[in-house]
């Protein structure tokens, strides 16, 4: 039977959009679904001319910056906080991705430390990692794996409590921060967000904003303007740095 020109028309249409439909049941019987669904999701994207940027969010605590990164991006078409890794089974940000409907990843210290994880946050089609008030160092294979440019990443970066170069490196986090600020009389302290490197709070600094420390200033009332900061400019330098 002869075709006519509607035929040519309609027929390769229909078979673009059956197209994905076909695959993804194929993949269901190959077991590679989660292969073909992340292949689809990057062919819409490039179709659509689309170019979200996908954010992973790792904490280890309350997730009080998480919350406000979730929050600052839920109505941006471009920016999206797609994934929670936590090394703490328990952890406050666990409830706060569970409200958000955001997937989570707890992870391993002998795995995160030999594999990064980067499979499973390639699988994840992340982007960009933020690390807010994560505690564990980044293993050397994360941060390659995550350079800028490499495989479309846009990097890996870190809030810290304190003006870096000062109370950074190992076991400077939270209250120990603080204590040693106000142990060694500083008149200021303030937030520092940074590129992560192999070193701990050594990479390259981005964004600083400071406070005044008070003679009458406990850990605990300078953790809260140290808090106050860090929720007013994180979420925005994040935008600034994926503009
Ligand atoms: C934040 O103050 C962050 O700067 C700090 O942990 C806190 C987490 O608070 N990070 C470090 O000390 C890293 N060295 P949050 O869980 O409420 O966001």
């Amino acid at each position: 039977m002869e075709k006519n020109w509607a035929f040519w028309l309609v027929y390769p249409l229909f078979l673009t959009i059956l197209w994905p439909f076909s695959v993804i049941f194929v993949s269901f019987f190959t077991g590679q679904f989660r292969f073909f669904k992340g292949y689809l999701a990057r062919v819409g994207a490039k179709l659509m001319g689309g170019k979200k940027v996908h954010v992973a969010i790792f904490a280890s605590g309350a997730g009080s910056n998480a919350r406000k990164i979730i929050e600052y991006f839920e109505k941006n078409d471009r920016i999206k906080v797609s994934l929670i890794v936590c090394n703490v089974p328990g952890a406050g940000v666990l409830d706060i991705a569970k409200e958000k409907g955001i997937p989570t990843l707890l992870i391993n210290k002998t795995e995160f430390a030999s594999t990064g994880y980067v499979t499973s946050l390639r699988n994840a089609e992340i982007h960009f990692i933020v690390l807010a008030g994560f505690l564990w160092k980044v293993p050397a294979v994360l941060v390659k794996a995550f350079a800028p440019g490499v495989e479309n990443s846009k990097g890996i970066i870190n809030i810290h409590p304190a003006l870096l170069p000062k109370y950074g490196g190992k076991g400077m986090y939270g209250a120990h921060v603080h204590e040693a600020v106000i142990a060694a009389g500083e008149k200021q302290s303030g937030i520092t967000i940074h590129w992560v490197n192999e070193h701990y709070d050594e990479g390259a600094i981005i964004f600083q904003a400071k406070c005044t420390v008070e003679t009458s200033d406990t850990p605990i009332t300078l953790a809260h303007k140290i808090h106050a900061l860090e929720h007013a400019h994180f979420a925005p330098t994040i935008e600034g740095l994926l503009k």
